[in-house]
């Protein structure tokens, strides 16, 4: 496009020059060159003529002279020829000679200049010569010459000044692209030499000469820039990507050379659970797990993860490794077994009822027990020695995934100090006061700061994190580049909205939403037309359902005719149920559901009617196709796939989304209608809203919304990061190389 540009523009400008310049010019001056030629040939014709012409008026011979003036316009140029003794005498003429030239009219051609007069034929120009005569002393001779070969001339001049003008402009757009690409690569690569001390300021004779400490502010200055630059074209060429799980294999094979990708994550992507003699499979409720595991199709890596299924270990090989989607293998999980001990110190304890509370600030208490640290400290080792297992390079490419390891990455780097580290932090960073309370905050920061890259779903996130580092930490922070420098070792702390699989999987599309519809209503006893609300989430108190139901009643009481006319479906997987939080999370909702049921329920349908159990995808899916609206109601959350799920559920571009303000998906989604969960009379309104919404303003919404979610899915979540990740790893390589060649 740009090289394209860079040519035709030069082109386009040419082409205007000779419209509107160079022709009306070329016009002028031939003119101006002919009409000059004409007078001088006027003068030498007069002369010549002089002599002969004076014999013949001696003789009196008038019919003589006309012949003598007819011969002489047979010249292909000198259309007629006049004779006038005096100003009151008649002409004596060729028979071409035009009628507005008599001898009375002639002072208007004497003085020099322009003499044009348009005939049939063209223009003609008129030229008055004197003619030396004793008997006539004012006589005065007309040349009249044919014009029209100047304009053909004139012509063939400018058809020439074009061609001539097109190669031109050709050879100079030509010159322009390869002198533009030349210099733009040298400029890069020249100021990347310069930033390191070499190219201009260093010859390699002189390599071993300490840099010039003066030219440190311009290489930041100019580092910056490069930056900026780079950035700029990562984003252009990022976006020029079709992201799809192929593109992510592409850019594995030749941006990473294929390496092997290793995810670490606490929940595995397929449970295998024993239900009497049965093995089944059970795919978790995670928002995590609903992104990364599209990533390891396409990726076909290992995925370590806590092997927490009840037949998990029976299907395993002797390496404790399982080939997955059962259905299709494409990767691996690779097992790792904990006792009851370390899952209830790690899992259940400080990442669940520490870690969990500090980071989303939903007004309930983190507890921190040092027994529950030594386990997490433990359990992140017994990961960090199972990713080293897995590895089969010095320097593989892992992808560290939330809160559950944050040591790993310091761990794996000390290990293995060549790997790229991803570590990506799934739920949203506090601020620097909330952080502080956690007994264990340096330690946590520094392990997290073994990473290459450190992710975040917001930029507010990220602000958090490097606000906290610097607040905890004796690290340099560049706010500039966002990059954080701890122990000599650099991690880029970056923003990486996290999205779901584009285009969704076809057979949870496969029923029709008609289909969905009714099917849906008549399971749960609504009548055809009954208006459906839908809300999915784990049973989690981050996820606001309490306040969901609230908003709920509060819609019955101010909007009464929705009574038996609106039911909302809660689906809500059981989670983390061993932890008293959840436990009375869970009781809190049942209540509620109950209290309000019997408060509006005399009229038919329950407002509400609660799932808690675990639906697989397909179901939900279902719910989604079937809902006239989807209520995502997080207190916080740092991103909520939930919300971009419903959206992929919607083909048919009906359906309203209600989405909370405090989720990192608001951000993506702004046509969803907005709200703050805390305001009940807020929520209530736009449950309202979205029950009342024309079709047209559903359709508009949801337009913009699956638009979004096409275009940023989860694969250029992981290919952004990989991009990143690859372009760090050429850089590493190259200052590897500087250093040896120093050294
Ligand atoms: C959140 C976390 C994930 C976690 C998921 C389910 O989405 O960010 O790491 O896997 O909740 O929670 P669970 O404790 O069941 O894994």
């Amino acid at each position: 496009m740009r090289l394209s540009l860079r040519f035709v523009l030069p082109l386009l400008l040419v082409l205007a020059c000779i419209a509107y310049g160079v022709t009306p010019l070329v016009d002028r001056l031939t003119l101006k060159w002919f009409v000059r030629d004409l007078e001088i040939r006027a003068t030498l014709i007069a002369n010549t003529v002089q002599d002969p012409l004076q014999e013949q008026l001696a003789l009196g011979k008038k019919a003589k002279i006309g012949d003598f003036f007819n011969r002489m316009t047979q010249d292909e140029r000198l259309y007629a020829v006049g004779y006038c003794a005096t100003q009151a005498s008649t002409v004596l003429a060729s028979r071409s000679l035009p009628a507005v030239i008599g001898c009375a009219s002639l002072g208007r051609w004497v003085d020099p200049g322009d003499h044009l007069i348009e005939s049939a034929r063209g223009p003609l120009h008129v030229a008055i010569r004197p003619m030396v005569s004793e008997m006539a002393p004012g006589a005065q001779l007309v040349l009249v010459h044919d014009m029209s070969f100047i304009t053909r001339r004139s012509e063939e001049t400018k058809l020439y000044v074009f061609y001539v003008f097109l190669a031109l402009a050709g050879v100079v757009s030509l010159v322009t692209v390869i002198i533009a690409q030349l210099s733009w690569r040298g400029w890069m690569s020249g100021m990347r030499s310069l930033l390191r001390g070499e190219g201009l300021l260093r010859r390699p004779e002189f390599n071993s000469q300490p840099k010039l400490p003066g030219f440190k502010p311009i290489a930041r200055d100019l580092q910056r820039l490069v930056n900026e630059l780079e950035a700029e074209t990562r984003a252009r060429d990022e976006s020029q990507i079709t992201w799809t799980p192929d593109a992510l294999r592409t850019i594995l094979h030749t941006e990473l050379r294929g390496e092997d990708v290793i995810v670490v994550a606490n929940r595995e992507p397929y449970i295998h659970q024993r239900r009497g003699e049965r093995i089944d499979v059970q795919r978790p409720a995670s928002g995590l797990v609903t992104a990364l595991e599209p990533i390891m199709r396409a990726c076909s890596g290992t995925w370590v993860a806590h092997g927490s299924g009840t037949a998990d270990r029976e299907v395993v090989d002797k390496h404790d490794r399982i080939a997955v989607p059962p259905e299709q293998p494409a990767y691996q999980i690779r097992r790792v077994w904990l006792t009851a001990e370390e899952e209830a110190g790690y899992y259940y304890g400080l990442s669940n009822e520490g870690l969990w509370p500090l980071c989303h600030i939903a007004h309930v208490r983190p507890t921190f027990r040092s027994s529950d640290w030594d386990h997490y400290v433990a359990v992140n080792r017994k990961f960090a020695k199972a990713v080293v297992n897995e590895s089969k390079t010095k320097s593989p490419i892992v992808l560290v995934q939330d809160y559950h390891f944050a040591l790993l990455p310091k761990m794996i780097r000390d290990e293995l100090p060549d790997a790229t580290i991803i570590a990506f932090w799934h739920i949203p960073w506090p601020n620097p006061e909330s952080f502080a309370i956690c007994p264990w905050r340096e330690e946590l920061l520094a392990g997290m700061l073994g990473s290459s890259i450190l992710g975040f779903h917001t930029q507010f996130h990220c602000n958090n994190f490097v606000d906290t580092v610097d607040r905890f930490l004796e690290a340099r922070v560049d706010r500039e580049s966002f990059n954080v420098s701890f122990g000599g070792k650099p991690t880029a702390v970056r923003r990486y909205p996290i999205s779901i699989a584009w285009p969704p999987d076809p057979e949870l599309l496969k029923k029709n939403v008609l289909e969905c519809r009714s099917s849906i209503r008549q399971v749960n006893d609504l009548p055809p037309e009954h208006k459906l609300g839908i809300g999915v989430d784990r049973l989690d108190y981050t996820k606001g359902i309490v306040e969901r139901l609230r908003a709920i009643e509060r819609l019955l009481e101010l909007n009464p005719d929705w009574i038996g006319r609106f039911t909302f479906v809660q689906i809500a997987a059981p989670t983390r149920s061993g932890i008293d939080e959840y436990q009375q999370h869970e009781a809190q909702v049942r209540a509620m559901t109950a209290r309000i049921n019997s408060r509006f329920e005399r009229q038919g349908p329950p407002p509400i009617i609660l799932k808690v159990e675990h639906h697989e995808s397909p179901a939900v899916y279902e719910y989604f196709r079937a809902a006239d609206l989807c209520f995502v109601s997080s207190l916080h959350d740092g991103m909520n796939l939930v919300a971009k799920e419903f959206v992929a559920a919607r083909d048919d571009e009906r359906g309203v989304l209600i989405l909370s303000e405090f989720t990192g998906a608001a951000r993506e989604l702004p046509e969803a209608l907005i709200v703050n969960p805390y305001d009940a009379d807020q929520c209530a309104a736009a449950l309202h809203l979205a029950l009342t919404m024309p079709e047209l303003e559903q359709r508009d919404r949801m337009r913009l919304m699956r638009g979004l979610v096409a275009e940023f899915n989860v694969f250029r979540w992981a290919g952004r990061m990989l991009l990143d990740a690859a372009a760090m790893r050429r850089r590493g390589r190259l200052t590897g190389k500087r250093d040896e060649a120093e050294s």
